[in-house]
């Protein structure tokens, strides 16, 4: 309150010494302007006079004089004419009112003569004009002097006394304005500044406040949104630092000690942030993908962050929050160089920043080819087994190795200065990077870690350079992927392509002196997939979507032809055509995030989804009732977390999958113990929850209907038994364990030590 009176102060001192001057200036104008209108009426009619009164005076005739001026005569001025020795020769008559001042009737009655103004004798002597304001008893006349003019010296004078009392009175009318301006405009700035004080300061700190005051309570709230960041954001943002980090370390404290209580051994953020510090000691981790984990778009003029909708960056940020470290990923969004530094670099996440991402920016051309091209039209449908045709275009690869080398370099930069780097790289789209790494920094601790399925040797072999990325990968200490089966096929694929030893026994691959060790890792989500989950009921989330329904059906994929979408909603259809009961009664929602739009095969499936979605709907939709809703849209976490905790089941159909971590997201948000989950048993997944999962096969979509009928039948007892198993599989098998059990494999390796001063860079390597 003593804030908003002292701005207010501040405010109305500033109001008044503005108008306070625009007011005197305006005042000093308007009697310059009235003193001009007097003087220039005055001198008119008193050097008119002169001549008509001239004669008269030289004779020596009053009579003459009082003649003349006769008809001058008003009752807002005075005019007189004065002899040589100042004397009083005539005055004009003042008329009574209403009357003119020519007839003698109209004449006022006689008054004293008015005692001679000093200027006339002023005039006589000097011969001259003299003129100006005069007040006497209280009233301020104008007063106009001048010589008649004589053979040798003057004759006299002429006197115009003008009433110039209204001059006051209109300075006055002048102030009474600027007051009552001042008035009106002090009130409206202190409503104004009251609101202003109320919305964007007093609301904002109590919220803030309130906030704060939950977390010291160890109630979880979600942050308030501060309006004006240019004026809070720095204190808000240290405030919700500092907030958050107290609510994250009781939390983890609390999580431990309910752990230790309960005997349970679980995987935690805490957990895993003591075994990075007892495992690398510090030293920061550096991850390599090519999606980064927040990209930042223009939208309607304005910036937005999007965590894109990828499998990796919902596993690895977790992981990178826990240890801290580097994130290297391709600058993507279109707002991206706006939010980073002139280094590519900012901190993550924004509000709360624990690691550092770099962002590496490539040219059209470089991701026309080695993300569009290699690694999603080559690489991608050749490790899936979905009869998508892989395109092998020489200008693909040789952009996929120059970006390879483009990301080697910016890795190698942020790693200057790091003794022994633990080095974690994502994804097909690094094959080359293990080896360009080792080649200049072998002390680094490599590993890659392939989130896709790995084809046996007959389908991997067809690709033209395949032996380049056997080797590029086998420059890592350790290749990871989700399940043994993919290392199998990798192992065979470097015993048929290659001179290399394979160790059948530990899973390795010996390359002279290198040891490449190759392990299954499957991947997992985070215990919490929103830290602080919506409210949203299903009656509300109902409500939004315009549905109006007994069962919800869920699917939450990118719109890919590895995701089996038409073939989960023709296997709808057949639910509804074998089960008509159902019709009317449960919809089935389809998020589709959309996916590397530029590539044909990814136009055409859209085109097809969204014909296959009508074409269902037609077919056994009704009236007010369509089966399907299809939501094709980036959908943001806090979005799709009402879908899965409402939904009585969950889709997942994919031909072919590495893990698919919708299906552990699905699971991990039912802490209700509630909902089904309908699986592809071509999933990663699968090998992990095929007990408690209804398993599909995709292709078969008689099959697949009769696991939607299951899910929507299945007695309660069931249903709940089941996922509360398997939310406590993915609750322990969770990407804290994950990333543990990786990390702790690499740590194991030993390496060369010392660092090799590089002679070329990364790209003289792959030469
Ligand atoms: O499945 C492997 C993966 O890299 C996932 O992380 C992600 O879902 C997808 O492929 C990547 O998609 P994008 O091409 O949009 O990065």
């Amino acid at each position: 309150m003593r804030v908003t009176v002292r701005l207010l102060a501040a405010l109305w001192l500033a109001e008044l010494l503005i108008i306070g001057a625009f007011t005197v200036a305006q005042v000093t104008e308007e009697r310059a302007r009235l003193h001009d209108d007097l003087e220039r009426r005055a001198s008119l009619l008193a050097e008119g006079l002169k001549e008509a009164v001239e004669p008269s005076v030289r004779r020596g005739s009053p009579a003459a004089v009082a003649r003349v001026l006769r008809k001058f005569g008003r009752p807002d001025r005075r005019i007189a004419v004065y002899d040589a020795f100042a004397g009083l020769i005539a005055t004009a008559p003042v008329p009574a009112a209403g009357r003119p001042a020519s007839t003698a009737q109209g004449a006022a009655p006689a008054r004293p003569a008015p005692p001679t103004p000093p200027e006339v004798a002023e005039a006589i002597t000097s011969e001259g004009v003299r003129k100006g304001l005069r007040t006497a008893d209280g009233q301020t006349t104008y007063v106009y002097a001048t010589a008649l003019p004589g053979s040798d010296r003057p004759l006299g004078a002429v006197v115009v006394e003008l009433d110039a009392s209204y001059l006051e009175a209109a300075e006055w009318a002048v102030w009474r304005y600027n007051i009552l301006r001042f008035l009106a405009l002090a009130l409206g700035l202190g409503v104004i500044t009251l609101l202003v004080v109320q919305l964007t300061v007093t609301k904002p700190m109590a919220e803030l406040a309130e906030w704060a005051k939950q977390l010291r309570a160890g109630r979880p709230a979600r942050v308030p949104a501060i309006g004006d960041a240019s004026l809070f954001g720095p204190i808000a943002t240290e405030v919700s630092g500092l907030a958050r980090n107290l609510y994250r370390a009781r939390a983890a404290a609390e999580q431990e000690a309910a752990l230790r209580l309960r005997g349970e051994a679980i995987w935690t953020e805490e957990r895993l942030k003591q075994f990075a510090q007892s495992q690398f000691g510090g030293q920061p981790l550096y991850v390599v993908s090519n999606r980064e984990p927040l990209s930042h778009v223009w939208r309607g003029g304005k910036v937005l962050a999007l965590m894109p909708a990828s499998g990796v960056v919902s596993a690895i940020d977790p992981v990178m929050r826990a240890c801290g470290g580097v994130w290297i990923g391709h600058g993507s969004g279109d707002a991206d160089r706006e939010t980073a530094d002139e280094h590519g670099r900012l901190g993550l996440p924004p509000e709360d920043p624990r690691y550092s991402l770099r962002r590496v920016w490539l040219t059209e051309q470089e991701e026309a080819g080695y993300y569009y091209g290699f690694a999603n039209e080559g690489l991608w449908p050749l490790c899936h087994v979905v009869h998508a045709r892989p395109l092998f275009r020489p200008t693909d690869w040789a952009a996929y190795r120059d970006v390879n080398a483009k990301f080697a370099e910016a890795l190698l930069e942020e790693m200057e200065g790091s003794e022994a780097p633990m080095v974690l790289i994502q994804d097909y789209h690094f094959a080359l990077l293990p080896a360009l790494v080792k080649a200049q920094r072998p002390d680094a601790r490599v590993a890659i870690f392939w989130h896709i399925p790995w084809a046996n040797f007959e389908a991997f072999g067809i690709c033209p350079w395949h032996e380049e990325i056997l080797l590029g990968m086998l420059g890592a200490d350790l290749i990871g992927f989700h399940t043994q089966s993919h290392c199998n096929n990798f192992l065979e694929s470097a015993e048929r392509a290659l001179e290399a030893r394979i160790d059948w026994e530990h899973f390795t691959v010996v390359r002279g002196r290198h040891v490449t060790a190759v392990k299954p890792f499957p991947i997992s989500v985070a215990p919490t997939f929103v830290e602080d989950p919506p409210t949203t009921s299903r009656a509300e989330l109902c409500a939004r979507l315009g549905v109006n329904a007994e069962f919800l059906g869920v699917g939450v994929e990118r719109v890919d032809y590895t995701k089996g979408l038409p073939e989960r909603f023709l296997a709808l259809q057949r639910f509804f055509e074998l089960h008509p009961e159902y019709r009317e009664r449960l919809v089935f929602v389809q998020l589709g995030a959309p996916s590397r739009s530029r590539i044909p095969r990814y136009q055409e499936l859209a085109a097809q989804v969204e014909a296959t979605v009508e074409a269902v709907n037609r077919a056994v939709g009704t009236r007010g009732w369509k089966p399907i809703l299809y939501l094709p849209a980036h959908h943001d976490r806090h979005d799709i977390w009402p879908f899965y905790r409402h939904a009585d089941f969950c889709m997942v159909t994919s031909l072919h999958d590495g893990m698919n971590l919708v299906a552990k997201e699905y699971v991990s948000v039912r802490d209700d113990g509630d909902g089904v989950l309908i699986l592809s048993r071509f999933t990663g997944a699968a090998r992990e929850l095929r007990d408690d999962a209804l398993l599909v096969n995709p292709y078969d979509v008689d099959a697949t209907a009769r696991a939607i009928l299951d899910a929507v039948e299945m007695p309660v007892e069931e249903r709940r038994a089941r996922m509360r198993r398997m939310h406590q599989h993915v609750r322990e098998h969770n990407v804290y364990r994950w990333a543990g059990l990786l990390l702790g494999e690499l740590a194991r390796i030993p390496v060369e030590p010392g660092v090799r001063r590089p002679v070329g860079g990364p790209a003289d390597v792959l030469a």
